[in-house]
Parts: structure tokens; sequence; C-alpha cells
């Protein structure tokens, strides 16, 4: 019989992966809320062309990692890569530029790339986004740099380098593309990807694991900054400076989208593997109007949340967090099954109160009651569980009215009225 296994990239997630992500989304949310962005869903597939045309045909995402398939009417589809292109073109399809007076806007959800698969690369993997939209200043983009540094802070991982770089505007950009296709033109022996990068996208070799350290005084974006975009880069620094937010300038740091103008930035992580980006964003002044709409400048960023929950378990983020209390249904008689069956329904709906008058907290969790297991095998599944109370339903006590309250630590039992 043919044993299926999930397909090849992706993972099935549970136990603590689940209660992590769980997490993770209820911490995301709260703090994008507290920064006044709200949340967008869009669909998981897209018209491809809207990705090819965002990200850019030269990338590796397009070029070799899109999942493309066509639908029953021949419609060419793509599950999304990324939210930034899905977000842009709900904005412009909805006009959120006419209907809300701040365009902040945050996404999570699930995204697909065709990638080799290895820790923290996978080939469906989940993201958590902000997206700040129509705000040309340099303070959205530190905004944007510190909600994912406060999210990775909520979740004590502190042990992180911001890499900052600018890619400057088409007025500038040009130049430095010409200068690094004349350098890179005069080194011999370029790996294969290189040679075919040059002519179309230069700016990849930069980070060309083969090749890199071949690559000795390489052009600077820094150096070919006109002067609104090198004034943009000096205020985002001095922004950050002011806030105290640590990082360094990377120029190397050139990022796998083709949609980013000026500030692009990468949060990477100790705590993980090779693949330690765990954050990345950037700004897209020309997206907007590229795909359709007016020309608004933005900014944002996505964090990887596997790559995040990694660094967040390394961290022993884990291993604080605050237990819920389970409490254990017993049954010393299978007829008190009934009786049994409707107290832990009462007790999860608190009904009459009945947490407060059994001194229970808030966050229970109810087990049981199970039918036809020895009273030992109960107690013995309440420690497996963990329970914190046992709550035993027996025929001399139901018979007075009563049920036994155990304290799993201390093993004091407690007589009950049921009333
Ligand atoms: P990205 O750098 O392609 O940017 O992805 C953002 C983050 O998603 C990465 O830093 C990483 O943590 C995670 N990630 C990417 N690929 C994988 C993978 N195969 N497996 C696991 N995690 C992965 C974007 O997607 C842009 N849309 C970010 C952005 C938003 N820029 C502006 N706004």
């Amino acid at each position: 019989m043919t044993i299926y296994k999930a397909p090849r990239g992706t993972h099935d997630i549970f136990g603590l992966d689940a209660i992590g992500l769980e997490l993770l989304d209820t911490i995301s949310r709260r703090v994008f809320k507290k920064h006044n962005f709200k949340e967008i869903k869009t669909p998981i597939f897209e018209d491809a062309a809207l990705f090819t045309r965002s990200i850019g045909e030269a990338t590796d995402i397009v070029e070799k990692e899109m999942y493309v398939f066509e639908d029953r009417k021949g419609r060419k589809l793509a599950l999304r890569p990324e939210g930034t292109a899905s977000l842009v073109r709900a904005y412009i399809e909805h006009r959120l530029d006419m209907l809300d007076p701040v365009n902040k806007y945050f996404y999570c959800g699930e995204m697909f790339r065709y990638e080799r698969p290895q820790a923290g690369r996978y080939r469906q993997f989940t993201q958590m986004g902000a997206e700040y939209l129509n705000n040309p200043n340099p303070n959205a983009d530190v905004e944007i740099i510190l909600l994912a540094k406060e999210i990775l802070s909520a979740l004590n991982i502190n042990d992180v380098v911001i890499h900052i770089n600018s890619l400057g505007c088409e007025k500038c950009r040009p130049i430095f593309r010409q200068k690094l296709v004349d350098y890179f033109s005069s080194i011999k022996d370029l790996c294969e990807d290189c040679k075919r990068r040059l002519e179309k996208n230069p700016l990849r070799l930069l980070d060309c694991k083969i090749d890199s350290q071949k690559f000795q005084n390489v052009p600077t974006m820094q150096e070919c900054l006109c002067d609104d975009c090198k004034n943009h880069f000096d205020k985002v620094q001095t922004l950050l400076r002011s806030v105290g937010c640590e990082y360094v300038v990377d120029d190397k740091l050139v990022r796998g989208l083709d949609y980013y103008t000026r500030t692009v930035f990468e949060v990477r992580s100790n705590a993980v593997g090779s693949q330690d980006a765990i954050c990345a964003g950037g700004r897209y002044d020309n997206l907007v109007k590229e795909l359709g709409g007016q020309q608004i400048s933005s900014v944002g960023f996505a964090l990887g949340s596997e790559r995040v929950l990694m660094a967040a378990r390394n961290t022993g983020f884990f291993d604080k967090l605050p237990k819920n209390d389970l409490i254990f249904i017993a049954l010393a008689d299978n007829e008190l099954f009934d009786e049994a069956f409707k107290f832990a329904n009462n007790l999860m709906i608190n009904k009459e109160n009945i947490r407060q008058k059994l001194n229970l907290c808030d966050n229970i969790i109810v087990e049981g009651p199970f039918l036809n297991k020895s009273l030992k095998s109960q107690f013995k599944l309440a420690d497996k569980l963990n329970a914190c109370k046992t709550i035993l339903f027996g025929k001399t006590e139901f018979d007075k009215g009563t049920i036994l309250v155990k304290d799993m630590k201390t093993q004091q039992q407690e007589e009950v009225s049921l009333d």
C-alpha cells in the first residue's frame, strides 16, 4: 500500500510548532494593531502576471520558483510567492487610497516557492507582513523597521543584526548598474548564474554565493546615490540612531525582488542556521504605479514565521510560557458518566461560575471523562497530561451530593458539594 507523505519542502504543523505559530500570530497582530495597521487577506493564488510584473522577470522567484498552473478556463495562475504584490493589487482594486485616511496594512499567510528545501527554507512557508503605503518620508521606513524589531523583541529575539542599504531610484540606479556591468565584465571565470545575470540583473551578482569571494573593490550604490536618495538614506539612519536602534550599512544587500527603491533591509539572527534572514523588506516607490495605480511611495516588510519561531525556540522563549491548568475529570463508576460529562461541559462554559467556586483560573483545559477505564489508568493518564487537578465522580460521594477534588501536586483531596 502506498504510504503518503507531505510533499517535499512542506511540513505538517503540530505540537510546539502549532502553539508557536498561534502565539506569533497573536503577538504580531497585537503589535500591528497598536501601530494602526489593518488586516487585508488576499487569495492564495493570483494572476501569474501580477508577480512577473512586480517581482521582476529576471528574479529567481519568477524564473524558477513560482508554482504556476492553468485553471480549467486556461487562465495562468500562480500560488503567491510573497504578499506585497497581492496587497498592492487589492489596494488598487478597492481604491483604498480614497477610502482609508492612513494606508497601513498587514497580512499573515502561506507563501509558496519552489526552492531547494533545507532547514529554514521551505516550499510552503508562512509570512507575517506589513505594508505602509502612501508615505514617501524616511520616518515610514524607520517605523517599518521598528515594527519588525518590536515583534521579534516580544518573542525574546533580541540577538539580531539589522542590515540596511539604499538601492537608489530610477535616476541613480542605472549609473550604479552600468558601473557594475563594467566591473563584472572584467572578471574572468564567473559562474554560470552570474554570466546569465550580468546582462539582465547585475545587482544580483553582489550576493552570489559562489563568486562573491572573487569580487574586490566592487562599486557601491552609496557612491552613486543622487542627492535625494542620499538625503533620504541619511535621514533613515539619523532616525534609527535617535531611537537607539543599532544597524549596519551593508552595500552588498540587494534583495531578490525587483520592485525595491531606496531603503532595503534584512534582519538576521544568530539563533538560526544558514538561512539567517528572519525578516526582510524595503521601500517600493514605483510598484503601485507599475501595477496601474497612482504614483504612491510605500515601504514594508515580511518576516518568515518558521525562521522566527526557530530563533524563538533557540532563545528559550517557549520554556518560559505560562502553562494552562488542565483539569482531569475521572470516573470511578461508569454509571455516573452522564453526570460527569454534564459537569465537564459546565466547567468548560463556566456555568454558574463553577471555576471560581472551585478556585480554578480562567485558562483551564478540561479533559475527560472516559468510559471503561480503571481508576488507576485514569490517574496515570492525568499524570501524563500534567493535570493540576483531578475531579473524581464516585458513587459513594455522588450519593451524598459531593465530588472529590484532588490537587495532583500536593496529592491533597477535598470533598466538595456538587451544589
Ligand atoms: P523575502 O525576503 O523574499 O521578501 O521574504 C521575507 C522573509 O520570508 C525572509 O526574510 C524569510 O524570513 C522568509 N522566507 C522567504 N523565503 C522563504 C522560504 N523559502 N522558506 C522559509 N522562509 C522564507 C518578501 O517576501 C517581500 N514581500 C517583503 C516585503 C514586504 N518587502 C516589502 N514589503
